[in-house]
């Protein structure tokens, strides 16, 4: 390896769901590497700080065992603090990239104005040599933008103490709910960039606990477009997964069983294969959207409708379930008690961003249905704010009733409900008393399994009917 700067002192701009867990990850790994986390939202600092683990602002197996180890050993919390900005080698961008709500490229383009803000930031307050690290999931040649603004801070300095930078793409793969072992294990590290010695000082960053093998370095906009292509590719399974869940609802086949059929087969591989009520999350829609909107941009129509037909079955697959639970309650919900079990975008996770639940509760209560949510780690205030955004989006005044309430307590939410929708797959609802539950619910009630983890016998054994997606 070439003689490389070797990286001492790490900040991270961001502490969200991507900042939190790989700085937690990287000081636990490298110890003699101090590493900050800066954040502008001091609540969320806070959060980080607390002495109560359970308090972290996000929801993470795993997490608070490393966070009770590196607090305050090699990891620190702050609010923003341009000293941390100064002083470090290396300065991750891990901040959020939502799509942009209006404008040019809206519903589209990621909004980049807190990506551009970091990069002003770094640019006015850095000191000598720092490599700047592209973490969060930007649309491609984002890099390009950063390096302008970086290099433009340069001209007006013409002393020789003047700042230089290195930019560099280093994607997050990390899933939530298995982020720490993700981190942990990564099937790969992608490191894109043109400077030799700056890529070098990164991997050695992740050679403390990733076998060298397992670190792909690539140019920068390889490394950019391959973070947007894989999930891409893993979005287009489950799209493919559940257009197929209603060709078997509607021939009598199991979707379960034509998964774990033709996911047998090496060159297909059976994960990412299981039919749900859609995809949610923070990437897949956006890194998406983003594809498309580049594709688009480049005249690339044919490119960019074949991947826009991933989301558009994923809008379908969720207006198809809030059809079907509507059309089983003989047509209206109006004043029905349904409840909903699972509000975040999959399990073990307390994040919100694009879950299915979100689109399904709205359009329920668009119908007069009165919900019950539980969730086992999104808090009432979590909800409260994903549905009034919603609720906001759809510009209809009409939907503001809001007629839902909170439950912590499942068998409580349960009393006397005409429906009970699973929409998360919280192993906490794989063991549910379903004759203690039959005793109190209406008559007739109806349970809709959409991620298949239900005991379809038991249920009707209760005297309660059951529909699960893609069983016809
Ligand atoms: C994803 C990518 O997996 C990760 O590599 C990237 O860095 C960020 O985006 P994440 O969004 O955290 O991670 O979760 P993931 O496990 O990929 O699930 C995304 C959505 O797809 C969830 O709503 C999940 O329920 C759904 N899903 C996943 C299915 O419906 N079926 C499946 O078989 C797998
Ligand atoms: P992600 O899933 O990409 O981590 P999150 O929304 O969970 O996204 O976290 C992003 C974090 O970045 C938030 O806590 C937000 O306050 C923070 N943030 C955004 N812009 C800036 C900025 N300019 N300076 C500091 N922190 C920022």
């Amino acid at each position: 390896m070439n003689k490389h700067l070797k990286i001492k002192k790490i900040c991270c701009i961001g502490a969200g769901y991507v900042g939190g867990p790989t700085m937690a990850v990287i000081a636990d790994k490298c110890p003699h590497i101090k590493v900050s986390v800066i954040d502008k939202d001091s609540s969320r600092i806070k959060m980080w700080n607390d002495n109560n683990l359970e308090n972290l602002p996000i929801y993470e197996p795993g997490l608070k065992e490393i966070i009770k180890r590196v607090r305050d050993r090699n990891l620190t919390f702050s609010v923003e603090n341009d000293s941390y900005i100064r002083e470090a080698d290396a300065i991750f961008i891990s901040v959020n990239t939502p799509i942009k709500s209006t404008g040019l490229g809206a519903g589209q383009a990621s909004n980049l104005y807190w990506v551009e803000k970091c990069a002003r930031k770094i640019a006015k307050s850095a000191e000598g040599h720092t490599i700047v690290v592209e973490k969060s999931t930007l649309p491609v040649r984002t890099a390009e933008i950063i390096k302008k603004i970086l290099h433009s801070s340069l001209k007006n300095n013409s002393s020789e103490n003047a700042p230089t930078f290195s930019v560099l793409s280093n994607p997050e793969f990390l899933a939530e709910g298995t982020a720490i072992n993700d981190l942990q294990n990564p099937d790969r590290v992608l490191i894109g960039g043109e400077d030799y010695s700056a890529i070098n000082s990164l991997h050695e960053v992740y050679s403390f606990w990733v076998d060298p093998k397992k670190i792909i370095t690539t140019n920068l906009w390889s490394s950019e477009l391959s973070k947007l292509v894989a999930n891409a590719f893993l979005a287009q399974r489950i799209s493919s997964i559940n257009s197929i869940s209603q060709l078997c609802e509607t021939t009598g086949a199991n979707i379960s069983e034509v998964a774990k059929a033709i996911g047998s087969d090496n060159r297909i591989g059976n994960t990412f294969l299981n039919a749900g009520p859609g995809f949610g999350g923070s990437c897949f829609k956006k890194d998406i959207l983003n594809l498309v909107y580049l594709c688009r941009n480049f005249g690339l129509s044919e490119i960019a409708d074949f991947w826009e037909q991933v989301i558009i079955i994923n809008n379908w697959q969720q207006d198809r379930i809030y059809k079907i639970i509507v059309e089983k309650l003989f047509n209206t919900v109006e004043q029905k008690k349904l409840v909903i079990l699972g509000f975040s975008f999959k399990a073990n996770t307390n994040d919100t961003r694009e879950s299915p639940a979100i689109k399904i509760a709205n359009d329920l209560l668009s119908e007069g249905a009165k919900l019950t949510i539980h969730d086992p780690k999104v808090s009432k205030d979590q909800i409260e704010k994903a549905l009034d955004n919603s609720f906001k989006k759809s510009k209809n005044n009409a939907l503001n009733k809001q007629e839902w309430v909170y439950e912590k307590s499942i068998y409580k939410a349960l009393e006397n409900a005409d429906a009970i929708i699973l929409l998360t797959e919280w192993d906490e609802y794989k063991s549910l008393n379903w004759e203690i539950i039959s005793k109190h619910l209406n008559s007739p009630a109806w349970v809709f399994d959409t991620r298949l983890i239900l005991d379809e016998n038991i249920i009707i054994q209760n005297g309660i009917n059951f529909w699960s997606l893609g069983k016809g």
